[in-house]
């Protein structure tokens, strides 16, 4: 049975209805045929279900944002606590306050718990790309400068900086930027390669005057960062007293309870945080130094430094109830393990259906996390990447999607969840082999 619709009504025809309303049928960044748009009734642990009652394997799940599993217990008894209120609808409950509530104090403890040192300060926002325009905007005005540096091909939400040089040609020079989206600015935004500690530590030197603050993905898209290179940044950015911002949206929680920051051991200055943090529900925050986090002060309003970081649905009770019953399942002593044991033979299999279907690529990723780039070569940065055989990449996210495995075909990161088994995987492996016999074609 739907979960709206007691009748159909609500159901009929609805990827036909989806394609008229939605630009290309979707909220954003899926390039699918209008073939395969379909709409979402329901999800349960790494399964969905389209409004025509058709299941499909959950690879994507939410972007990784539903790390716990879709219909969590947890999650949801915690949503469903906090949303009926004390004593059942219309009575004292309530859903957004623009206020710390018990829920954001509680969660705000909880992530400044984890950070590499006390002096830090947070604040909510409701979405990993407000997170890292805000950990920019505090760069800058602390710094008083005006630039800064991201790496070729990474994504910081839709924010003028993250669609900055995000899928560029590949032959630019560094550090000019390209815009991969019209209407955005992209005049202070410089540019360098992923893992190419010299070629990035010259850049910063040459900007610093003018450069308020690195941005980096730790784990670069799946790329996994070659040893020393972070460490690498954070001496760079201290030589120059550039800040290091992290964006931990897709490495929060997932990679360690403490993030990229305690996953490789490097403090940053500012960090992001959306996607697992929420376990579903809508949710970003910025962590920072105190002397830094502290030009929000709106007792500072006026001052030069002063910087404007409000956000409506910021903190609101029932993100923050879902995610402190999602950290609460994070902190358990087997979630870790579990996600980098899943990942590890995910990525395993991978490189098996590779060879036995006689496909060349390289499987990247770490944690819950597993992309195949169809190269001959290692890949390591964005220009590496694209040299990959990107119409076949095209091919298998299709076929993956035309065999009710949900994929985002403008991707090609796969996200596991905890909701995910060896079952899943061997189901998800055994259908991408078919996808890579029948529909990719071999070079
Ligand atoms: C690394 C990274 N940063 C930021 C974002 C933006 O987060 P949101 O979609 O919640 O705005 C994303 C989203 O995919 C991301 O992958």
């Amino acid at each position: 049975m739907a979960i709206l619709a007691p009748t159909n009504e609500l159901y009929a025809d609805a990827p036909t209805r989806a394609l008229r309303i939605f630009p290309a049928g979707s909220n954003g960044e899926f390039n699918l045929p209008p073939e395969l748009v379909r709409v979402i009734d329901a999800g349960l642990g790494c399964r969905l279900r389209d409004t025509g009652g058709r299941e499909m394997l959950d690879f994507s799940m939410g972007w990784g944002s539903v790390l716990p599993g879709h219909a969590r217990e947890e999650v949801v008894a915690a949503v469903a606590g906090r949303v009926l209120g004390e004593a059942g609808p219309g009575t004292w409950g309530g859903t957004n306050f623009s206020y710390p509530n018990a829920q954001s104090l509680a969660l705000g403890e909880e992530l400044l718990r984890v950070q590499p040192s006390r002096d830090r300060r947070v604040r909510f926002c409701a979405s990993g790309t407000e997170a890292t325009m805000h950990c920019l905007r505090l760069a800058r005005a602390f710094t008083g400068r005006k630039h800064v540096l991201k790496f070729e091909g990474a994504y910081h939400g839709s924010n003028d900086e993250g669609v900055t040089s995000l899928f560029p040609g590949g032959t630019t020079p560094f550090p000019q930027p390209e815009p991969s989206s019209a209407g955005i600015h992209a005049d202070y935004t410089l540019v360098a390669p992923y893992n190419d500690l010299d070629t990035t530590r010259r850049l910063i030197a040459a900007a610093a005057s003018d450069l308020a603050c690195v941005i980096v993905e730790p784990l670069h898209r799946c790329l996994t960062p070659r040893a020393g290179f972070l460490q690498g940044l954070r001496e760079a950015c201290d030589a120059h007293g550039v800040l290091l911002v992290f964006d931990e949206v897709v490495t929060g929680f997932r990679l360690a309870y403490g993030g990229a920051q305690q996953y490789y051991g490097v403090a940053a200055d500012l960090v992001a945080y959306g996607k697992a943090l929420g376990g579903g529900l809508p949710i970003g925050a910025f962590i920072g130094k105190a002397d830094i986090m502290d030009i929000v002060r709106e007792d500072r309003a006026g001052s030069p430094e002063y910087v404007w970081t409000a956000s409506t649905l910021g903190g609101n009770p029932i993100s923050c109830a879902g995610a402190l019953a999602a950290l609460e399942i994070y902190r358990r002593e087997e979630t870790y393990p579990a996600l980098h044991a899943l990942g590890e033979g995910f990525r395993e299999g991978l490189r098996r259906v590779l060879r036995d279907t006689g496909h060349v690529g390289q499987v990247i990723g770490d944690g819950p996390l597993g992309q195949i780039v169809f190269s001959s070569e290692p890949v390591f940065d964005y220009r590496s990447t694209i040299r990959g055989d990107r119409v076949k990449s095209r091919q298998m996210m299709l076929g993956l999607f035309r065999r009710d495995v949900f994929v985002n075909p403008m991707g090609t990161k796969l996200y596991l969840s905890l909701a995910h088994n060896e079952g899943a995987i061997e189901e998800f492996l055994s259908r991408l082999g078919s996808v890579l016999r029948q529909d990719v074609g071999k070079a």
